[in-house]
């Protein structure tokens, strides 16, 4: 991430992180934790407008999902949608330029970590998803509260 262009790319997806996340789950990262991410050879960003298109440089961002791949497998570390774009198919489309690109890298296994409630969820089973693993009370939410983290697979 080194040129204005790709700088204003990240701007959207930290616009798209600031109003997509509910601060009670302390779940956005900062833009420091992307970028780290993104220097390192295994981080993937895949960023699309409100018509779903792929965005590289230009455009404005209204969903993006990080990723992080290792041999035969990669994992999703992060998916959000502003919030005026919801509902439109863009998360699901954003899952399915996710599977075609961990695929083309070798991919076989797409894995993904979900705070029990998340409504995502939904999402998650309809693309097939799979749930294959809970960490009891991993998360604690801003509140206090703790809540156990399910793990997903998807064979892609
Ligand atoms: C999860 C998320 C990316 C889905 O984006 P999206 O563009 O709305 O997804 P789609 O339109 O492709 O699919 C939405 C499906 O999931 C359900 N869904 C997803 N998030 C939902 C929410 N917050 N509330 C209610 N339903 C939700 C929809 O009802 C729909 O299911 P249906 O097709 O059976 O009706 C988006 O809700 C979001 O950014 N959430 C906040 C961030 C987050 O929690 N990310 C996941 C953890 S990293």
């Amino acid at each position: 991430m080194a040129s204005l262009a790709e700088e204003a790319v990240l701007d959207g997806v930290m616009r798209v992180m600031a109003r997509g996340f509910d601060p009670e789950y302390n779940e956005a990262w900062t833009r420091k934790q992307v970028t780290d991410m993104l220097a390192m050879p295994s981080g993937h960003l895949i960023v699309v407008d409100r018509e779903g298109r792929r965005l590289a440089r230009h455009g404005r961002v209204a969903g993006f999902a990080l990723s992080r791949a290792a041999p035969g497998e990669e994992e999703l570390l992060l998916i959000a949608v502003d919030p005026a774009h919801r509902e439109a198919g863009l998360g699901a489309r954003l899952l399915a330029l996710l599977a075609a690109d961990a695929r083309a890298r070798g991919g076989e296994r797409l894995f993904l970590e979900m705070r029990e409630g998340n409504p995502a969820v939904r999402l998650y089973d309809r693309i097939g998803f799979v749930p294959i693993g809970r960490r009891k009370e991993y998360y604690r939410t801003r509140s206090g509260h703790k809540l156990d983290a399910i793990t997903f697979a998807l064979t892609i």
